[in-house]
């Protein structure tokens, strides 16, 4: 039976825009209903409960948009806050960021892993757990690299500075080589060059955003919520603050031109 509901996505900001952009290229029939939670932003320096908090209201309000499923497509709401998400949303399927991300890394036949995220993320050694729970022999590195959050949403994402600020965060942990640096946060894809740069080519990047879209893909056919034909939705764009900038740093990650006048300003409790 076909599901022609929107699937809702959110993030603290627009750095899912590039989950979105993935599962518009791996589901073309889906309608997304799309939350940037930008005038909490950033999640990555806050608390679990703080973080937990967040994440439950942004979920909530998507589930009052008539979405037929939630994606986290945030490293750190996924890290700390999947369960109670689910708890909280249930029957409503709930679907993260980490563990496809984790898979991804895996997928590589990688043993020596870092993984680059925010301080929250690294904090709670969720990509270390879901590594362990695949392939218990490979090692993981956790990075954090807040600057890279600051310096995606700049836009400065290559030349001298970047570079030195990917080096300062990197170089200790370069030697013995890792095999694969997962861009454990949603911002990190655009800094993906400059993380090469420093890494060196035969380090393999992952990012999670195509294998996310894949697990949802399954989700959606395995559980009959898929739709059959394009919805009359499209992508419908909420953010919780500042339509223009979300519009002007959104449009990177989303890799098409947003208007600020397609942004809907919504409060969450
Ligand atoms: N969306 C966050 C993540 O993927 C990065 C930005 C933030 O700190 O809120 O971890």
């Amino acid at each position: 039976m076909a599901d022609p509901r929107p699937i809702g996505v959110f993030d603290s900001g627009v750095g899912g825009l590039s989950v979105v952009a993935a599962l518009e290229a791996a589901l073309p029939a889906e309608s997304i209903v799309y939350l940037g939670d930008t005038a909490r932003l950033p999640y990555g320096t806050k608390s679990p409960q703080t973080v937990e908090r967040y994440a439950l209201s942004a979920a909530r309000a998507l589930v009052a948009e008539g979405v037929k499923m939630v994606v986290i497509a945030c490293n750190t709401a996924s890290a700390v806050a999947l369960d109670a998400v689910r708890r909280a949303l249930a029957p409503v399927p709930v679907v993260g960021v980490v563990e496809p991300g984790a898979a991804a890394a895996v997928a590589t036949g990688a043993r020596r892993v870092l993984v680059l995220a925010t301080e929250g993320t690294i904090r709670g050694g969720a990509y270390e757990r879901a590594i362990a729970h695949m392939a218990p022999d490979v090692e993981v590195v956790g990075v954090a690299c807040p600057l890279f959050v600051a310096l995606a949403e700049e836009g400065w994402t290559c030349g001298e500075i970047p570079v030195q600020i990917a080096r300062h965060y990197l170089q200790a942990h370069l030697s013995p080589r890792p095999d694969a640096i997962v861009l454990g946060c949603t911002h990190f894809p655009l800094l993906s060059g400059v993380v090469a740069e420093v890494a060196g080519p035969a380090v393999r990047l992952v990012d999670s955003a195509e294998t996310t879209a894949r697990r949802i893909s399954a989700e959606l056919h395995a559980t009959g919520l898929a739709a059959a034909r394009r919805g009359s939705g499209g992508l419908v764009l909420l953010a919780t603050d500042g339509a223009e900038r979300f519009a002007r740093v959104g449009s990177r990650f989303l890799a098409r031109p947003i208007g600020a006048r397609d942004v809907r300003i919504v409060n969450l409790p």
